[in-house]
Formats: C-alpha cells, sequence, structure tokens
C-alpha cells in the first residue's frame, strides 16, 4: 500500500502580462474594492454576530477590505457541540476518503482559488506577489498534498507479529476536539494548523488572527468546496481572551495547536495546567512560539552570499517570519566587505504598496506592531550602545511602514540581541576572529529562544564545530542559507526552548500529535 509521492507545488513567476500576473491583477482589483462580510462558520452555517470589527490593508489603513463578526462565547460553544457532533462520522471515514477532499482542495488552490487566495494574503498581510505565492499558494498546497503522505507513511508503521498472535495499531483520533489557535503571518501555517488534526480525524475549532482573517476565511471556503463536511472545521474569529476561556475550560478539549507568542502559549498551558482534572484526556499541546534567530558568520564565510542571506533573512516581509534573521555575528575581518554590501542593498530596497510588483516590502501587520518596533528604534538611536547603520525611518500616515533598519550594537548581550522585534531590524554584533570559541557560546547563550539559526562559513572544521556547539540553539539550523523559507516535507519546521514544543510542522512527526493509536493483539 504504497502511496504516490507528489513534489512541492512549483512558484509561479508572475512575469509581466502571464496568465497568472493578470488573474492576480483582476483579483486585487476586484478584493481591493469589495468590503466582505466574514462570519463565523460553525456546522457548515454562517453565523453574524453582534459586534464587528473592520479588516484593513497594513499599506493604506483607510482601505477597509471586509467586515469581521466576531464569535462570542454561545458562538463557540456551537462550535464545539458541532465539532463534537461531527466527529463521530468523520473518523469513521477512511484516511483514503479524509485524502480526497484535501487532495481536492489542493488541486482547487493549485488552479483557480490560487489568484484569489494570493490576492487576499497580499492585502490583507501585505505581502508582495513573491510572499504570497510562496505561502497561501504553494506551502499551503504541499501542507494539503504531503500531509497526506505523511499521513499514509504513519499508518504503515505498524507492529510484529508472532505465531498465533497479529497485532497491529490503530490510529485514531483523540477523543474530543482540537483547538487551532492561528497566527497573521502565514495564511499557510493557518489552514495546516486546522487541517493537520483534521486529516487524522480530528475536528476542530479554528481561530484565527483578526489580521489574516480575510485569507483565512477564503481557505475556509475553498475547504467547503472541496467537500469538507459541515462541523469539521468550524471558523470562530474573535476576542482571542473570550474564545479561548471557552475553548480551554471545556471537558472535551483535546489538543491545542497553536503558533503565536511565547506570552500567549504560556497563559494558555497554565490554563490548561489548572483545569487539567476536568478534562476528559490530557490534552496535546503543540505550540510555535516566538524565535530571535541568529545568522553566525566564520571568517571563512562568502561575503557576498552572507550579505544577501541577511538582507533576505531580516526584512522579507518586513521581518514578521518566526524564522527573520534578527541577529548577526559577523568576524571583525569581514565586517567592512559585508557592510558596504549590506548598506547598499538595504538603501535599494523598494517599499510601499504590495499591489506595486516592484516593491520588495510592504507594511508591518498593524498600529500595535508599528509601535512596538518603531519603540526599539527610537530608543536605539538615544544609546551609546547602538548604531542606526541604515534604515530607520518610521511612517504610518497612509500604511504602517518601517524602513528596513540595521542596528550594530556593541554589547553582544543588548537587548536587540535578546528580544524578539518581530519588525524589519537586524542587529549585529561584530566579534573579534580570535573569539570564534567565545561567540558560539554567546550565541547559545543569548537567547532564550531556540527556532531557527544559520552559520557561514567555507571551512568544513568550523561548519562541524558550530553545528555542535548550537545543537540545541534551533530547532532549523541552515549551512550557508538564509533562516527563514522551509519548505514543507523538505525543511521539518519548528524550534524548541521557548520557541516551541517542537512539533515539525511538514512532516509525520506533528501528525503523529494528532493521534491516539489504539494496540489491538488478535490470537489465533
Ligand atoms: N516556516 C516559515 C519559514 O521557514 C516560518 O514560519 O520561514
Amino acid at each position: 500500500n504504497s502511496y504516490p509521492i507528489s513534489g512541492n507545488e512549483p512558484v509561479l513567476n508572475y512575469a509581466p502580462r502571464s496568465p497568472e500576473r493578470e488573474a492576480l491583477r483582476a483579483e486585487l482589483t476586484a478584493q481591493k474594492n469589495a468590503c466582505r462580510d466574514i462570519p463565523a462558520v460553525v456546522n457548515g452555517q454562517s453565523l453574524y454576530g453582534r459586534t464587528t470589527t473592520p479588516v484593513r490593508a497594513p499599506h493604506d489603513h483607510e482601505r477597509v477590505l471586509a467586515n469581521l463578526y466576531h464569535g462570542d462565547r454561545e458562538t463557540c460553544s456551537a462550535a464545539i457541540d458541532a465539532a463534537l457532533a461531527a466527529q463521530r462520522e468523520w473518523s469513521n471515514w477512511s484516511l483514503q476518503e479524509r485524502s480526497a477532499v484535501f487532495e481536492k482542495a489542493a488541486d482547487l488552490l493549485a488552479g483557480p482559488w490560487r489568484a484569489r487566495m494570493n490576492a487576499a494574503t497580499m492585502l490583507g498581510q501585505s505581502k508582495t506577489c513573491y510572499q504570497a505565492e510562496i505561502d497561501s499558494a504553494c506551502e499551503l498546497i504541499d501542507f494539503l498534498r504531503l500531509n497526506v503522505q505523511f499521513a499514509h507513511e504513519i499508518a504503515q508503521m505498524q507492529p510484529r507479529h508472532a505465531p498465533g498472535v497479529r497485532n497491529r495499531t490503530e490510529y485514531r483520533p483523540l477523543e474530543g476536539f482540537v483547538y487551532a489557535v492561528t497566527p497573521f503571518n502565514f495564511t499557510a501555517i493557518g489552514g495546516n494548523l486546522a487541517i493537520a488534526p483534521a486529516l487524522m480525524g480530528n475536528t476542530v475549532l479554528w481561530k484565527p488572527a483578526a489580521t489574516a482573517s480575510l485569507s483565512n476565511y477564503l481557505f475556509m471556503e475553498l475547504l467547503e468546496a472541496a467537500g469538507l463536511p459541515p462541523g469539521v472545521i468550524n471558523f470562530v474569529p474573535g476576542d482571542p481572551v473570550e474564545i479561548s476561556n471557552v475553548a480551554l475550560n471545556h471537558a472535551a478539549l483535546a489538543g491545542v495547536h497553536f503558533t503565536g507568542s511565547t506570552a500567549v502559549f504560556d497563559s494558555m498551558w497554565g490554563e490548561v495546567g489548572r483545569n487539567i482534572a476536568r478534562y476528559r484526556a490530557y490534552p496535546r499541546l503543540v505550540g510555535e512560539t516566538g524565535g530571535k534567530d541568529f545568522v553566525l558568520a566564520h571568517r571563512s564565510a562568502d561575503v557576498d552570499a552572507l550579505a544577501v542571506a541577511l538582507v533576505r533573512g531580516a526584512f522579507e516581509y518586513q521581518g514578521q517570519k518566526c524564522s527573520a534573521a534578527s541577529r548577526a555575528y559577523i568576524p571583525a575581518s569581514l565586517w567592512p566587505a559585508v557592510k558596504t554590501r549590506l548598506v547598499a542593498m538595504v538603501k535599494s530596497i523598494k517599499m510601499g504598496d504590495v499591489c506595486d510588483f516592484a516593491n520588495f516590502m510592504g507594511a508591518v501587520i498593524d498600529k500595535r506592531a508599528f509601535d512596538r518596533i518603531r519603540s526599539y528604534i527610537y530608543r536605539a538611536r538615544e544609546d551609546a550602545q547602538a548604531e542606526v547603520l541604515v534604515g530607520g525611518q518610521c511612517d504610518d500616515r497612509s500604511g504602517y511602514f518601517i524602513e528596513p533598519t540595521v542596528i550594530e550594537v556593541k554589547d553582544a548581550r543588548h537587548a536587540l540581541m535578546e528580544n524578539e522585534i518581530f519588525g524589519p531590524v537586524l542587529a549585529v554584533y561584530v566579534y573579534q576572529d580570535s573569539q570564534w570559541d567565545e561567540v558560539l557560546q554567546l550565541v547559545d547563550g543569548t537567547s532564550a529562544y531556540a527556532l531557527t539559526g544559520a552559520v557561514f562559513a567555507s571551512e568544513r572544521a568550523a561548519i562541524q564545530q558550530a553545528g555542535q556547539a548550537l545543537r540545541f540553539a534551533a530547532g532549523n539550523f541552515y549551512i550557508n542559507d538564509k533562516p527563514t523559507g522551509a519548505v514543507v516535507g523538505q525543511q521539518p519546521f519548528g524550534g524548541a526552548r521557548r520557541s516551541g514544543t517542537n512539533d515539525k510542522a511538514g512532516s509525520a512527526l506533528n501528525l503523529l500529535r494528532w493521534v491516539s493509536p489504539r494496540t489491538v493483539k488478535e490470537t489465533s
């Protein structure tokens, strides 16, 4: 029972006048000029709550793209009831039958829904065309298709038989509902946090980030178009505290699938702990949280490749990837050459409306993010231990724009080297070439996070030494490449320490968290 292996979805190039560019342009125009209603979806029904908030384009914040209807406590309870009712039937579908729904969804997304989803991601989350394409098209299609393969691989993990004894493992879903809480920064992550448990036979309460609700709601509609039965995934936007309060206090909570901040995951974990005796079973807690991702250069590094990786790793999607390069360690012998390249490249970056395909960066997601990032930059300007080398201008008059900013710090333990800023700010510490051993310890010990990291070196011994010394400093470790852009099935993604439970999205390891296996022994 082998399963056909499909490859990763190719990235389209959107060349001028290409059909994909024309289709995307048409969608951008249509979505920009329409103001959608985004309701909750419970048991296949649209529910329009009493409270609404406008969903705005971050790069053009007067433009309202949608009205988001909040689900309240009752909506949330109804969604959990619907999930529990739907599970009886859904978990009896065979893996092949469930897989067919997600494969159909992948085909729709690869074809007629691609432009629609990318336009929603560009407008709602301020992604450039390329950043949307690798997220809401390629990565999400990969999750839909490759999860199916991982699930089939899991099904083949079977125990041994013995004379007169036949054993098997049945990969049952968890008993209860899974609560998926999803972030603004990747449409694909939002989708995957809901579909991965569902593929394994679970049913889901999905709370999207309000700022990603345009693309997330569209994905919900796509799943319905692909034949996902009502109640399997229930979409409830709204106040996160209110929704979590209902979900985490419910006796049938079977798991939490989370991507977001460390602080929020901590508080959810605490609430689950306080409620532990109330649950029917121990809930699975799977979270991907913060990061303070490093780029470490050795004196043998290729300077050109390093500079490009720093710019792309730190500034693509305005530095709002949890994997974004945000602290760099550069040897003094390379620094003049790296600095020249870095400053020149950053100065050439175009930032603005993402509908203009010449722009490399859009706006940060909202006012709160803008204020937080700006305050780091303003403090650095006043700080004798920090020097803003390039960038640093912030302007929120029409959109939440923050220039790509490189700050050199004199103190390796500076707050800019330790705290997650989640914006287009790269902190650089220059070390003496002779202090390579010390810098390895600094990289490992400076941040509480351990999500991604990269080492640049051409000497094999340096690469090996860094690999060993930084064994626990990153869940995704890149050698001579930027620390962003993990590809489903190629670089299973996740970090440990304060970056999460490291249950590797884009691999069978993640899906294993959504099953509660039954061992069956049969004697003859
Ligand atoms: N998976 C994304 C990346 O690797 C981050 O979430 O960039």
